[in-house]
């Protein structure tokens, strides 16, 4: 999206490219612009909502989710703007998981988008944020028996049913509850969406959904119109996310309303409601190119009007379920550098104090992000070097060649464009707490998620007996076990294990 009036005239410094093998340093990657939401303050520091980086690095600690309170919301009136322009007759529902957390749902709330939900977790935090159900819409491949009750007894808006067993499940669960849920069906329409192989979702062999061969998904929308308690409101797809070009979607528009127009052959029921999924792309680095959201919006609006005046169709109501597109270029993810590891000719490592914990996506599909000193946004970057997480694992590189300026120890690292599946996907793999989140707006920064602390960390387990016999034979050890517990919060069950480290 470089060159969509998204920069402003600061320069400063990003990754390029990536490559997973280490190579002498002659390419050089060009510095380019700090992208919009961001900017720089006169004392030369990245700035996010009005705020200072370094200053909310020493406020909340790091490592640090910031998001631009603003930008979200106004991803989001981008979105419900044109798609009303473009096809009134339409709802946009903010995909969660792209990132959930109780702010977050109550954000999409106001902002008057629905949520997309795709599991009983997802379904409780917007519960728990005070979301109506009704606001709901319900994925999932393979809903649990539980996600199902929640859904139903929650009165979750629309279930988008998967398969044949859930069909069955559904209805079953609907008949004995005496409810009649709105479902629509997820179908696959078989097509190739041009993006990474692990998030194509529409293609013929996918996990996800009922495919439009041998009849299958009209078997399906055939069973869901016969029964009594579902009420089969329309269809669903979605095929594939970090999608450059609406054409993919509208090629989807055409085979959901022909597929619409042969269930109302031959049925004669008329299909209410079509959904068409998420997936516009984000920048990440320079030379990522997506549509803007306005544009997109009038493909798809535009795609819808013609085919269902192609089948003589009448014009369906209209979902789109972005998630990445409204949250990713909203976020950044500070750091505290710590001792840069130079292997001369090779490389420099700059290690920061997360990784693939807080962001899994390079390691996962060789994502690639941009990066600059805080400390310093507004010089100009001077070295090369790779930025390493802290996770036990060398694939634990979150961006390789990237300018920086002159990064030191305890400086802090911001990592650009991070909204989207990086909170969500975050893990506590070697037992690292997750990051804080922060909506940052009007120099204002408020904490929308608390940092987990050790004392989370073990706060599911429960601890062998065997755990009391270890410590006290080794010196030191029992005392330094007995403060570490006495340190918990909420160590009711706890006290247990040091009462037993204490006999
Ligand atoms: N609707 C459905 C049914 C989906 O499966 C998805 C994403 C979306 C909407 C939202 O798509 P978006 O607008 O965010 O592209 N973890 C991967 C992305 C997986 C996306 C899965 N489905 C990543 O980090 O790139």
């Amino acid at each position: 999206m470089q060159g969509e009036g998204r920069a402003t005239p600061v320069s400063a410094a990003v990754a390029v490219s990536e490559s997973a093998v280490p190579r002498a340093q002659e390419e050089e990657p060009p510095g380019t612009p700090i992208p919009e939401p961001f900017g720089v303050n006169d004392r030369g520091h990245l700035t996010i909502g009005g705020c200072d980086t370094v200053e909310l690095a020493a406020t909340f600690g790091t490592p640090l989710y910031v998001f631009d309170e603003s930008y979200v919301r106004e991803q989001m009136r981008r979105y419900r703007r044109s798609l009303a322009a473009h096809y009134p007759k339409s709802t946009v529902y903010y995909a969660s998981k792209a990132f959930l957390c109780g702010g977050m749902a109550a954000l999409a709330d106001e902002e008057g988008l629905g949520l997309d939900v795709v599991s009983g977790g997802e379904i409780f935090t917007a519960l728990h944020a005070g979301v109506p159900a009704a606001k709901l819409m319900m994925h999932g491949n393979n809903k649990s028996l539980d996600e199902l009750a929640l859904a139903l007894d929650a009165g979750v808006g629309r279930i988008v049913v998967d398969n044949f067993y859930e069909l069955s499940v559904l209805e079953e669960m609907a008949a004995e509850r005496g409810v009649r849920p709105r479902v629509l069906l997820r179908i696959t329409p078989g097509i190739e969406a041009h993006t990474h192989e692990y998030v194509e979702t529409g293609m013929v062999d996918s996990k996800f959904g009922f495919p439009l061969v041998d009849g299958l998904a009209r078997r399906a929308a055939i069973m869901a119109l016969r029964s009594k308690s579902l009420e089969l409101a329309g269809v669903h797809c979605h095929i594939g996310s970090q999608i450059f070009s609406a054409k993919p979607l509208e090629a989807a528009a055409e085979v959901m309303l022909a597929f619409m127009a042969e269930i109302r052959e031959v049925t004669g029921e008329v299909l209410e409601e079509l959904d068409l999924g998420g997936g516009l792309g984000v920048r990440y680095v320079e030379g990522d190119d997506p549509p803007a959201v306005e544009s997109f919006v009038r493909t798809i609006g535009r795609a819808v009007r013609y085919a269902a005046k192609r089948h003589s169709y009448p014009r369906p109501h209209l979902m789109i379920e972005p998630g990445r597109s409204i949250v990713n270029s909203a976020c950044m993810t500070l750091y505290t550098v710590g001792g840069l590891k130079e292997i001369p000719g090779v490389r420099t490592y700059v290690p920061v104090n997360g990784g693939m914990s807080d962001n899994p996506r390079p390691a996962l599909y060789g994502s690639k992000y941009e990066a600059v000193v805080a400390d310093r946004a507004g010089d100009a970057p001077t070295r090369i070097v790779s930025v390493a997480g802290k996770c036990c694992e060398s694939g634990d590189m979150l961006i390789r060649d990237v300018k920086l300026s002159d990064p030191r120890p305890g400086d802090i690292l911001a990592v650009l464009g991070t909204g989207a599946y990086n909170y969500s996907m975050a893990s506590n793999y070697n037992r690292i707490p997750r990051p804080a989140v922060v909506f940052a707006a009007n120099g204002e920064a408020r904490v929308m998620v608390r940092r987990e602390t050790y004392a989370d960390l073990v706060s599911l387990d429960v601890v062998p007996e065997r755990a009391a016999v270890i410590s006290p034979a080794v010196p030191g050890v029992a005392d330094a076990v007995a403060s570490a517990v006495a340190a918990v919060d909420n160590a009711e069950d706890l006290a247990v294990g040091q009462r037993r480290i204490d006999d």
